[in-house]
């Protein structure tokens, strides 16, 4: 549980705590001690990993605050972890049409009903569930663009699954592949989520502050998938020069140089993110991006982009090689993604 998460706990048990006792707490301090504290009393509670600061000297219900401790900590730890965990293994899947299959209303009605059938064991993220790590989401492909210019043969949708255990993904695939075989070839491209490398705790911490909730895919229907390289000069780099690029750094790259940071924080919280790593996973590309965001962010998006791709304010990109980015929409079902 990181700090964001005791401090929602926290005011939730505060909350809770004030419904019960009629009397106020004044604040708490959030730690990660393994020890909890009532009117200065110790507690053992186990793992519970809060300290609460009681303002009122009045009796308090310690029995009856335990029980909703406890309960509010086995319930809520997982769902309220809403920083993206580390170890999340992805799979985007392409489904791009063979050349001479037919795809009418009928065909891919059956096909929809077998891929929802094949796909029982996921969580339907088009309404994301606190807490599920198996989830699968089915997005329409819009546009196929590299560098802003549409490419030939878009795929006809997208699956992204996720799972904490790849093994469940590569039989996914398997079994997809099989099923679709006689219309769509796959491509299936892997990823996993992992520790920071370049982020200070301050920017930590401003990354915590500002990411968006997220929505579902009413609230938020526009998706981009978007994979990329950097070039071998990247990585011959040492690890600080490297985190340089994402800070300010006028005297090394010149005035405007705000860097990947600078342009990130400008949009951070209009656009839901997701960065997964394939460095060493999957050669086609060393990163899997991922974005959600509302109608009204489509230019929001736009201009994120845009600014990471200008080197005056982000030399990180001079590194950076594209590959096609999906435009697409999130659909709560196969049948949606693949209507023709
Ligand atoms: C929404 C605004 C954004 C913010 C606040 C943001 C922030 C960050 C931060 C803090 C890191 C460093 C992670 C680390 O310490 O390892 C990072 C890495 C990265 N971001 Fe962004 N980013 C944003 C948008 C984007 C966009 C639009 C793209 C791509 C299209 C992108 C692609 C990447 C990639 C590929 C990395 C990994 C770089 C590497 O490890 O070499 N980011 N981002």
């Amino acid at each position: 549980m990181n700090l964001n998460d005791q401090r929602m706990l926290a005011e939730v048990l505060i909350w809770m705590y004030d419904k019960i006792n009629k009397s106020a707490l004044s604040s708490v301090v959030v730690s990660n001690g393994d020890f909890c504290r009532v009117n200065r009393e110790k507690c053992s509670m186990g793992k519970a990993m809060i300290q609460i600061l009681l303002r009122s000297e009045g009796e308090v219900q310690f029995k009856k605050f335990q029980v909703i401790l406890l309960f509010a900590v086995l319930f809520n730890l997982s769902a309220m972890n809403a920083w993206a965990a580390q170890g999340q293994w992805a799979s985007f899947i392409y489904l791009f049409q063979k050349s001479d299959a037919l795809v009418d209303d009928s065909s891919t009605i059956g096909l929809a009903n077998k891929i929802s059938q094949i796909s029982t064991g996921f969580s339907n993220d088009f309404k994301p569930q606190k807490g599920k790590t198996d989830t699968i989401h089915y997005i329409r492909v819009n546009d196929y663009l590299l560098k802003g210019e549409s490419l030939a043969g878009k795929p006809f949708g997208l699956i992204r699954i996720e799972s904490t255990d790849k093994k469940i993904l590569d039989r996914y695939v398997e079994s997809l592949a099989d099923l679709v075989k006689d219309r769509f070839r796959l491509e299936a491209r892997f990823a996993v989520t992992r520790q920071l490398n370049y982020t200070d705790a301050d920017t930590l911490q401003r990354l915590k502050d500002n990411a968006p909730k997220r929505g579902n895919g009413e609230e938020q229907p526009n998706v981009v998938v978007f994979p990329l390289s950097k070039t071998a000069a990247w990585w011959g780099q040492t690890q600080e020069k490297r985190q340089n690029y994402f800070f300010e750094n006028p005297a090394l790259f010149g005035k405007d140089h705000i860097g990947h940071n600078g342009v990130g924080f400008k949009y951070i919280q209009h656009i839901f993110r997701k960065l997964y790593h394939s460095r060493f996973i999957d050669s086609k590309q060393d990163f899997m991006t991922y974005f959600e965001y509302a109608d009204a962010d489509a230019s929001t998006f736009d201009a994120l982009l845009s600014g990471l791709r200008n080197p005056g304010l982000n030399q990180e990109w001079e590194y950076v090689e594209e590959k096609p980015i999906v435009y697409g929409k999130r659909m709560a079902t196969p049948e949606e993604m693949l209507k023709p």
